[in-house]
């Protein structure tokens, strides 16, 4: 395989994108933003190697045997039948029926008999690489039962750079190393299980707010001529000019080093697909991107499977096929046209080889074979409507309860806890107060769309479809009908179940004899004077399609602060869908503690009271920064302006600075830094050792070795590995996520590069240790077009959070 990136060209994305842009007036056409993105053409074939050889060969066998107008249709959708988000043309005369791919990353969404995980976000802050892979084992096994060939999800990107992003809960954090190693466990659980995970969205996806373009002349017709009315991309523009998706200007070294970083990890787990973004990059669409497809994908990180579209993220014909594209959801459009006719007719005309259709087809074969859906695959259980009487597929397990349960407690996050506070104790009275705290309303069929309410449940009076069409109503900043357990959009579940707070409060003052106090209605309730404690549950909203308006809202914290003004003892739970401020009244002398719930799925209130009362101590970390006001980030949502109108530009100019490190680099001090968390111990830190692999090799570059899925090979050698030793110093058992960071020299303050979750019984100490690859170790070098390791010395810390490193020590390599 060639790759025709030049070093040159390489350097020309990294410094001069930014440059070029600042001199046009009132753009008007497209061409003004030629060669931003390199070309890399033309589009790497399947490499077939090692893990994937023999679902290559099944596939080739198979392919082979398939006119072109059969290649051409199982690489677009069709309406589907059923309830799948997207299905692909089938070969019947060869007995491939095509494929069902459906959302998403926290469970089966909109359909009966399936669990409501935890959030990605929820898994992230649980920093539990074991939990998360028998999440994904889980949930996968539903999407299997239901006849699910390709689970859209795990959501590895946005990463989470711009604060009010509305889909940042569906990714586990904005850290691209943690992100990584729990995306590479969510895709090995699922694949397990014989469903294929599509990773999305692929790349540099960092915010809703003009996602699409906005589709000129009037009608909605424009560009995209079969979109029905009022779907996206967006149509309703009055005006007669298109305005084009954002585009996410990213340099190559920021590229690699942040955005690209957990798709490596994605592939290197051995996924099957990939989902390329709505939003351009560079100013070229992202699944048209041959830089972003051919050259990084399928070129330096061997990428073996497919890439399908967002769903209508198809905006060319040849130039998508060219830039290795290899499947079109959730139909050809004008583009490629039905069935893939428009494929067919690019060969007979010689605008694309065979081989590269060929290629696509190839490609999404052997995921079919890779994952064994050639043998006893159930057939798709999922109908269109559930409003009309159908048969159900009963996809729950009840091995699963412990998974769901568990995975819930472990991504709430204490934050502050003052005189022991909580647990409880046993307490005679409880009051209990806020919307979010209660069970919403309904959960139960509504129309449009198959009959759910994708992720609206608690924002029950809120027109969901509203939010994904033109003009994008936002649905503000809480979701005010019931607990949150999810967000919206097709990331959002559906539950068979809510456990709500109250209820299981309610349920534990049955076993205990507390009495129970509760308001879900009142901004400011009246509070008994003999309540124990106080405890006030808020939310924070948001959805695909439109990011949020603010980290915090006026309604919630003057509940907090009504309660707080006459409750000594104020217990805050926020289950926030993303960063939540608390600087309105975190020093309140009457907040004693406060939770971070984020979005535990349908076990939420069981979890939440089992976490209150001590039967589990707390073990999750924030997997973002809480800043001490919204101006603390550095980043904000984009928007057309001036003379890119038409345009929209987003340069990613803080590089690889988002969250802690940009918090670092300034010197800012949060409220609560990345890491951090509490629970009811306390553990101490002692023995740091650091040792050089013996015989590594520490060469500046790698050693010469075969690109395999996630880049070149040698760039996993363990170089050196970090061992510390934790003891439990408190009186109850926990669990620590241990956690290492680096400086790596001219790069940031520091970077995490290890974490381990580790139970340890009071008085007891455990060892943990951390290997450090050379990836890991190394910096994108955007001269040389490869990772270099420096020779000298790198700072190592370990240590509770990433403002908490008890242990420093040194790793000198050369
Ligand atoms: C979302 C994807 C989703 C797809 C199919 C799109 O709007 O961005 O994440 O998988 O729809 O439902």
């Amino acid at each position: 395989m060639v790759l025709f990136t030049s070093k040159l060209a390489a350097s020309c994305l990294s410094l001069g994108i930014f440059a070029g842009a600042a001199q046009g007036q009132n753009i008007t056409n497209d061409s003004y933003f030629y060669g931003q993105s390199p070309p890399v053409y033309p589009s790497p074939q399947m490499p077939g190697s090692l893990k994937w050889q023999v679902a290559h060969e099944k596939a080739v066998a198979l392919v082979s045997q398939m006119t072109i107008e059969e290649k051409a249709n199982i690489t677009v959708g069709f309406a589907p039948s059923n309830g799948c988000s997207g299905v692909t043309g089938s070969v019947p005369r060869l007995g491939w029926e095509g494929l069902c791919l459906a959302d998403a990353g926290q469970g089966l969404r909109a359909t009966d008999y399936v669990n409501a995980y935890p959030a990605g976000i929820h898994a992230g802050a649980s920093w539990n690489r074991d939990l998360t892979l028998q999440r994904a084992r889980h949930m996968g096994a539903e999407f299997r039962r239901k006849g699910v060939n390709v689970l859209l999800g795990p959501v590895i990107g946005g990463i989470g750079r711009v604060a009010l992003g509305g889909r940042n809960w569906e990714a586990f954090s904005n850290d691209p190393y943690l992100c990584g190693k729990l995306g590479y466990e969510t895709i090995k659980g699922i694949q397990e299980v014989g469903v294929t995970a599509s990773v999305k969205h692929y790349i540099a996806n960092e915010q809703e707010d003009h996602r699409n373009p906005l589709i000129g002349g009037g009608d909605g017709g424009g560009a995209v001529g079969n979109e029905p009315t009022g779907w996206y991309p967006a149509v309703g523009n009055p005006n007669n000019y298109t305005v084009e998706a954002l585009s996410s200007n990213v340099d190559d070294k920021t590229m690699h080093e942040l955005y690209l970083w957990p798709f490596a990890e994605a592939v290197r787990a051995g996924a099957g697909s990939v989902m390329c973004s709505y939003q351009r990059l560079n100013n070229s669409y992202a699944c048209h991107n041959s830089k972003a497809q051919n050259g990084l994908l399928k070129g330096e990180l061997g990428f073996e499977g497919f890439i399908v579209t967002d769903w209508r993220a198809l905006h060319a014909g040849v130039a998508a096929v060219e830039g290795g594209l290899d499947m079109a959801m959730p139909n050809g459009s004008t583009y490629w046209g039905a069935g893939g006719n428009n494929l067919v007719r690019m060969v007979q005309n010689g605008s694309v080889e065979e081989t590269r259709i060929t290629d696509m087809a190839t490609r999404i074969v052997s995921t079919w074979y890779q994952m064994g859906q050639d043998n006893d695959f159930p057939s798709i259980g999922l109908p269109a409507s559930y409003v009309t009487p159908h048969k159900s597929v009963r996809a729950r397990d009840p091995v699963s309860q412990p998974i769901l349960l568990q995975g819930a407690r472990e991504g709430h996050v204490l934050v502050k806890n003052v005189n022991k506070t909580l647990p409880f104790k046993t307490p005679s009275m409880l009051s209990v107060f806020g919307y979010d705290s209660v069970a919403p309303p309904e959960s139960n069929l509504a129309a449009p769309l198959g009959g759910y309410r994708l992720g609206f449940l608690s924002n029950y009076g809120f027109p969901w479809l509203a939010a994904i069409r033109y003009p994008f109503t936002n649905p503000g900043p809480i979701a005010p009908n019931g607990t949150l357990i999810t967000g919206g959009g097709s990331g959002g579940v559906a539950p068979p179940y809510i456990s709500a707070p109250l209820d299981a409060l309610q349920e534990r003052a049955y076993k205990d004899g507390t009495q129970i106090f509760y308001d879900a209605v009142a901004n400011n309730p009246a509070v008994h004077a003999e309540s124990d404690a106080c405890l006030v549950f808020i939310n924070a909203y948001a959805t695909e399609s439109v990011d949020r308006e603010a980290l915090y809202d006026d309604y919630s914290d003057a509940l907090v602060i009504n309660v707080a003004n006459k409750c000594a003892n104020t217990i805050v739970i926020i289950h926030n869908a993303g960063i939540r401020l608390v600087d309105q009244w975190i020093d309140h002398p009457n907040v004693t503690a406060l939770i971070f719930a984020h979005l535990p799925g349908q076990d939420s209130g069981r979890s939440v009271v089992s976490l209150l009362y001590g039967d589990e101590s707390p073990s999750g970390k924030l997997p973002y920064t809480v800043a001490r006001n919204e101006s603390q980030y550095n980043v904000q949502v984009a928007h057309p302006e001036g003379e890119f109108f038409r345009f929209p530009q987003d340069n990613f100019t803080e590089g690889v600075y988002i969250d802690y490190k940009d918090f670092d680099q300034k010197n800012a001090t949060p409220r609560y830094e990345f890491g951090f968390g509490l629970t009811y111990t306390t553990f101490s830190y002692s023995n740091l050792a650091t040792l050089i692999k013996q015989g590594a090799n520490t060469s500046s570059t790698a050693p010469a070795s075969r690109i395999s899925e996630g880049g070149q090979d040698s760039l996993w050698e363990v170089i050196a590995t970090v061992s510390a030793t934790i003891t439990n110093t408190g009186d109850v058992t926990a669990k620590e996520v241990a956690q290492l960071y680096v400086h790596i020299p001219g790069g940031p303050v520091k970077q995490l590069r290890g974490f381990e979750k580790v139970e340890i019984v009071a008085g007891e100490s455990a060892d943990v240790t951390f290997s450090l690859t050379r990836k890991d170790l190394s910096e994108w070098s955007v001269q040389e077009q490869a990772w270099m390791l420096q020779q000298g010395s790198y700072n190592v810390w370990v240590g509770a959070s990433s403002r908490d490193l008890p242990l420093a020590g040194e790793v000198t390599i050369g």
